[in-house]
């Protein structure tokens, strides 16, 4: 039995079992803990580039903890700024997007320009006459902002290895997103919600393979029940694919599903009058990157997760989600839908459509995962008697599984053990497989 994040996580690899403490779900200790040593040290998702395309433009975020400024100066260049004026303190953002020129404190009037730098306040008399020339006045830059592909990261770590190394072979699966046309956007709007469970069970859950089908049945006769020509009784349909560990924690699952994706794949439930616009969709891809990658790129659908906590959902749309702890046992979550720039109404209607059915917290899927994962929390109210959670689906050592194991789920964790292992925990763990 091998013990690793702070004696949290417990492997027999002899015997194929991997367990994971439900104490790291309900701990204010680890929640701490994860703070320092995995939101303070690893790249996190900011924002996408379209999000700030306009000079001026910005956005008012919560990003692992601090409000951040993520935004485009009069020349063009792209910032992050912790939003907290220099003087006091206060946060400077009222709105939570738009376009400044200036960003002026509420409080005493220290106005800043979009580049971050200190511009004039009232009654300057008082001060020493180079007071702005110090630095110490200007608006405080995260300590590493970088970006791969459209999606901006921040660090807060500032000796972290680069972004393109933190994300290796994820890198791979964000191209599949963004090659899917010549310029994607965000689609305006968010959905907001919160969760009372540990984020770390949406972050498991964003890409189980092995919960669909039970889980989601109401969903799948819904999509048989609006298909054309599909059979109204039987089995649900199959999700057929492989979970990739892609190292660092992140992983993917990579699959074929039975619905359309508006990366070119039409399906019988959007009409024949859809097909020819979608077969040129799938015919500029096949143009711009060959039939092997367009068919892969169109028709396949992904289930990212980069470490920590970002999930890229490519499935029937394509979907960017942020989860970040409140409390141990509760999360805030943020989805945003993004689509090519020059998309068609119709085809974005069919986008939002799905961006509320499925994944809305009003949808078909995401209330069952929401309750889900609440009862799991729940269940964690036992923990002095069942302390432990199974991850063990499916050997431990290859690295291409079936999707409906749980190698990526067990990816994530071993990361997230490597990084809480210079954390204490408890002493002595009780062996797990005798469930104390
Ligand atoms: S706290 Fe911002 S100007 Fe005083
Ligand atoms: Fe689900």
């Amino acid at each position: 039995m091998k013990y690793m994040g702070g004696n949290n996580i417990a492997i027999d690899a002899g015997r194929g079992v991997f367990q994971v403490a439900r104490r790291a779900f309900t701990s204010e200790a680890i929640l701490q803990a994860e703070r320092e040593e995995i939101f303070d040290r690893c790249w996190i998702y900011l924002g996408h580039e379209s999000e700030v395309r306009a000079p001026g433009a910005f956005v008012a975020r919560s990003v692992a903890g601090r409000d951040v400024i993520f935004n485009r100066d009069a020349k063009g260049v792209v910032h992050a700024f912790l939003d907290s004026c220099p003087h006091r303190g206060a946060k400077l953002c009222q709105e939570r997007q738009g376009i400044a020129k200036n960003f002026q404190c509420i409080y005493h009037g220290w106005v800043f320009s979009a580049d971050g730098k200190f511009r004039r306040q009232p009654h300057h008399a008082a001060y020493p006459a180079d007071f702005e020339c110090t630095g110490a006045v200007d608006l405080v830059a995260v300590p590493r902002l970088e970006s791969y592909r459209g999606l901006w990261f921040v660090c807060f770590d500032k000796d972290a290895v680069s972004l393109h190394d933190y994300l290796g072979g994820a890198r791979e699966y964000i191209d599949c997103m963004a090659d899917q046309a010549d310029e994607l956007e965000i689609i305006s709007g968010s959905q907001e919600y919160m969760i009372r469970a540990n984020w770390k069970l949406l972050c498991e859950n964003s890409f189980d393979g092995y919960h669909a089908d039970n889980l989601h049945a109401t969903y799948f006769d819904y999509v048989r029940n609006v298909t054309p020509n599909a059979p109204k009784n039987g089995p649900p349909p199959k999700l057929e694919g492989v979970s990739r560990e892609l190292g660092n924690g992140h992983a993917v699952v990579e699959f074929s599903a039975p619905w359309g994706r508006p990366a070119g794949k039409w399906s019988p439930a959007w009409g024949e009058q859809s097909r020819a616009e979608m077969d040129g969709i799938y015919g500029k891809l096949q143009s711009r990157l060959g039939e092997e990658r367009a068919r892969r790129i169109s028709h396949m659908n992904r289930n990212l997760v980069v470490f920590p906590n970002l999930v890229i959902v490519d499935a029937a749309g394509l979907v960017i989600r942020t989860m970040y702890p409140d409390e141990p046992g509760r999360m805030s979550v943020s989805s945003w839908a993004v689509a090519p720039k020059d998309e068609s109404a119709w085809l974005r209607k069919i986008r939002l459509r799905n961006f509320l059915e499925f994944l809305g917290p009003g949808g078909l899927a995401t209330p069952d995962d929401i309750e889900a994962l609440e009862r799991c929390q729940r269940g964690y109210r036992n923990i002095k008697e069942a302390g432990w959670n199974d991850v063990s689906k499916g050997a431990l050592d290859s690295a291409e599984l079936p999707m409906e194991d749980e190698g990526q789920i067990r990816a994530f964790w071993r990361q997230w053990g490597v990084r809480m292992d210079g954390r204490a925990g408890p002493a002595d763990p009780p062996p797990p497989g005798a469930r104390q």
